[in-house]
């Protein structure tokens, strides 16, 4: 375990471009595996997760290739054409890399057998799997649908309606994919927007997509069963979720000024930016445009004095993976910040209502951690710091605590760095290249 010490800094000065989408990277490999020709992607995340997704499509037969200068080119199989892989599919930490991979599985007759770290494999499959069933596919995992399991994919994928019984894009984007190889139209019923990578990468790889709107005011996404998908190129924009790091470490640390380049502005991805302008935040958008579908800018932002906000419960699915570094802002803004709705939070990499609970409690903070709330005391300007967090194998958690390191008293560490490889290979280096002070812990040697 790699152990990592954030102390507070002088302000934080300068441009640097985001890694790119984790979401979007993943879902652009896997399309490419499954299209006809050779599918482009610039801007490919590095991070561990997604070459997990990498390694998987190779097992299952695409090529998937990087060139000197970064680009990855895939070629595909076609819809129905994965050969079923000779060795166990270790996704690592990545459960968007194993739940959208099951999707694609349920769509083809092999058997696979899929694992992960610790993590992955304590958190719930069977949102999934259960969907996956009524395609016809057949699985057998752990008890509570837990890793490591195997999965048949169905011979004849019958297509199916599928209300969402909770708000994730990862079912969502399972049923959609599995649906590809299922004749006829296979429709998910959305009751909350959640991120829409899948449909909109869906339609640029030529899938028909139909989205309406039922009486009840849900999201009816339709789409029609064995399209053929070409190979297209994708320029993958940086990651909303990891811009929310530098930003929030600049907001928080006095006279910072930084610009994000590139940033993802997908509305359904926004709500951290949205939520952290509400408490007086100083962000700006400049140089708005639209690469292969997606919306991106580039992020103005300034350090300036936060006040604490209630973060409605429906905007949850748009922020959720940022309310571990709003946690960090609400605890030096004024005032209480409330946070309800986030149950899902807790089968997360981490259990991260208790993970922030703690670690912000061991900093000094007060906290209240409800069953699906948390209510963070701001402390008005630097909080106390000191602690040391334990990570739980959670990339976001780590990265949290070393941004709040910014802005304690004492410095603030973190037990095990190492998972921030999954998702933001080079955070450490990007924030100490802004100024901030992120170094060794205790246990380095
Ligand atoms: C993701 C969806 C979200 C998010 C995860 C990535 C995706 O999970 O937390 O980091 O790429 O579809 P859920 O869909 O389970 O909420």
């Amino acid at each position: 375990m790699t152990s990592l010490n954030s102390a507070a800094a002088g302000p934080l000065l300068g441009t640097v471009a985001l890694p790119g989408d984790k979401s979007i990277s993943h879902r652009a490999l896997l399309l490419g595996a499954l299209a006809v020709g050779e599918t482009v992607i610039d801007g490919l995340l590095e991070g561990e997760d997604v070459l997990n997704t990498v390694a998987a499509i190779r097992k299952l037969g695409a090529v998937a290739e990087r060139d000197a200068s970064g680009t990855w080119r895939v070629q595909g199989v076609g819809i129905g054409g994965l050969r079923e892989p000779e060795s166990v599919i270790d996704f690592g930490n990545s459960g968007t890399g194993a739940r959208l991979l099951l999707g694609v599985l349920a769509g083809h007759p092999i058997t696979a057998f899929l694992t992960g770290d610790d993590s992955l494999c304590s958190r719930p499959m069977n949102r999934v799997a259960n969907p996956m069933a009524e395609f016809g596919a057949k699985i057998v995992s752990r008890r509570g649908g837990r890793l490591p399991l195997a999965i048949t994919g169905a011979v004849d994928p019958v297509p199916i309606t599928y209300r969402l019984p909770v708000a994730s894009a990862q079912v969502k984007s399972a049923v959609l994919l599995a649906g590809l190889n299922a004749p006829g139209h296979t429709t998910v019923i959305e009751p909350e927007p959640t991120r829409d990578h899948t449909e909109l990468m869906l339609r640029h790889f030529g899938a028909d997509i139909e989205i309406t709107q039922g009486a009840d005011g849900a999201a009816h996404i339709r789409l029609t069963g064995q399209p053929e998908l070409s190979g297209m190129p994708v320029v993958v924009p940086g990651d909303p979720s990891s811009a929310a790091f530098p930003a929030v470490a600049a907001l928080i640390s006095k006279g910072s000024e930084i610009t994000l380049t590139g940033v993802g502005m997908n509305p359904r991805r926004t709500g951290v930016f949205e939520t952290l302008m509400e408490m007086g935040a100083d962000i700006s958008r400049k140089n708005e445009r639209t690469e292969a579908g997606e919306p991106v800018a580039d992020l103005l932002v300034r350090a300036g004095s936060l006040h604490g906000v209630e973060v409605p419960g429906e905007r949850a699915p748009r922020m959720i993976d940022e309310y571990p570094v709003l946690a960090m802002a609400a605890a030096v803004a004024k005032g209480d910040t409330v946070m309800r709705g986030i149950g899902e939070l807790r089968v997360k990499e981490s259990d991260r209502l208790a993970a922030l609970a703690k670690g912000l409690a061991d900093c000094g903070v007060v906290v209240e951690e409800g069953e699906d709330s948390l209510v963070v005391r701001g402390c008005g300007g630097p909080a106390p710091g000191g602690g040391m967090v334990a990570t739980a194998l959670d990339h976001r958690i780590a990265m949290s605590f070393l941004v709040f390191g910014a802005a304690c008293k004492k410095p603030v560490s973190v037990d095990d760095a190492g998972p921030i490889d999954t998702s933001f290979p080079d955070f450490v280096g990007l924030m100490n290249g802004l100024g901030a002070k992120i170094g060794p812990g205790q246990d380095a040697g």
